[in-house]
């Protein structure tokens, strides 16, 4: 294990109110965490990832209370949604107020926000105040969801890696907003549309991929592996195309061995959506290490949070 891991809280929150950049655990993914209120930390994030600068953060705090001093307005509808939802994997874009650095939300007039479900983070939070952290993958790569992630992808630069274990949603979270009355989802997550819905009716989804996008970060490549990676809803019938490569798979629900194939995966033999949502970036991660020719993935039932992992893999395969 990487000598950066560690499950010191303490030592994290010292860090982090020292200025520096830490990595942080949360229930969707593994983030790269700075205080909102240090500037050079922030900075430090954009360039760690190479992301570009137009892309804002999210702001994780651990009280409701910190809405209030964080935005200047909170619409029921996102009340009703923070009741829910929060501890969890819902981000809101609010109108932010001033006492949030422009750095954080690339000059935008709103920020995003959501409070974890994730003890020692919510912990974390508890010690240093509202931290903002975007995702600790390098910019179009795949989302960490360990520790280990995180320390290959940032084998130096980070003084430490918290420890939380494995990410529980292993997606990120969803990501709404307030455009008039209507709640518009920007980003599908490890919170299912038909969740969101049976909370606050109809809402506008403004994420997928072959439609408009609205949200700065979500470039149509982006969850990417470096290995070739195919999505297909003809496994079966293509394999042989791919005879003499060493290839690896991911399947649904289906554990039928396929042939000359290196290395098999299968996501969910009970077809649990929230089991191969918590696998799908961990497998994918696991494959890329094994300098395979190619990836094929299966696509999932559209529903619920096959069509938040359906829209990844249709990035993730994006060229
Ligand atoms: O689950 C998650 O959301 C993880 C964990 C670490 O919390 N974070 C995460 O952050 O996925 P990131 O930076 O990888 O993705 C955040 C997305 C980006 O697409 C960004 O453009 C969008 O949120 N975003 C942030 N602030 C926004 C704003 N004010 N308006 C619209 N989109 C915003
Ligand atoms: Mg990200």
């Amino acid at each position: 294990m990487s000598s950066l891991i560690s499950k010191d809280i303490e030592a994290a929150a010292q860090l982090l109110l020292n200025g520096n950049v830490v990595g942080i655990p949360t229930e969707t993914v593994y983030g790269l965490g700075a205080s909102i209120y240090n500037n050079n930390a922030i900075d430090y994030i954009f360039e760690l990832k190479r992301r570009p600068k137009s892309n804002p953060l999210i702001v994780h705090i651990s009280k409701i209370e910190q809405v209030q001093e964080l935005t200047i307005d909170f619409p029921d509808k996102a009340k009703q949604l923070a009741k829910h939802f929060w501890p969890g994997s819902l981000t809101m874009v609010l109108p932010k107020s001033a006492s949030v650095p422009n750095h954080i939300t690339a000059n935008k007039p709103t920020v995003a926000i959501r409070i974890p479900n994730h003890p020692t983070f919510l912990k974390l939070i508890d010690l240093v105040g509202p931290i903002a952290a975007p995702s600790a993958n390098p910019y179009e790569r795949i989302s960490p969801t360990t520790a280990e992630h995180v320390a290959n992808y940032f084998p130096t630069g980070l003084p430490l890696i918290l420890d939380g274990d494995s990410c529980e949603k292993g997606i990120e979270s969803t990501i709404v907003g307030f455009e008039g009355n209507d709640v518009v989802v920007y980003r599908l997550g490890s919170i299912s549309i038909e969740d969101i819905e049976s909370i606050i009716g109809k809402v506008e989804i403004k994420n997928e991929v072959n439609g408009r996008y609205t949200a700065p970060g979500m470039a149509l490549k982006h969850y990417a592996p470096i290995t070739k990676t195919i999505l297909t809803d003809s496994l079966e019938e293509i394999i042989d195309e791919f005879s003499g490569k060493k290839i690896g798979v991911i399947r649904y629900q289906n554990t039928s061995i396929l042939p000359n194939v290196t290395k098999q995966l299968t996501l969910s033999k009970n077809g649990d959506l929230t089991e191969a949502a918590a696998n799908i970036y961990s497998f994918m991660h696991t494959l890329d290490h094994l300098k395979l020719d190619f990836i094929l993935i299966e696509p999932l039932p559209n529903t619920s949070l096959g069509r938040s992992i359906n829209d990844r893999l249709k990035r993730a395969t994006h060229l």
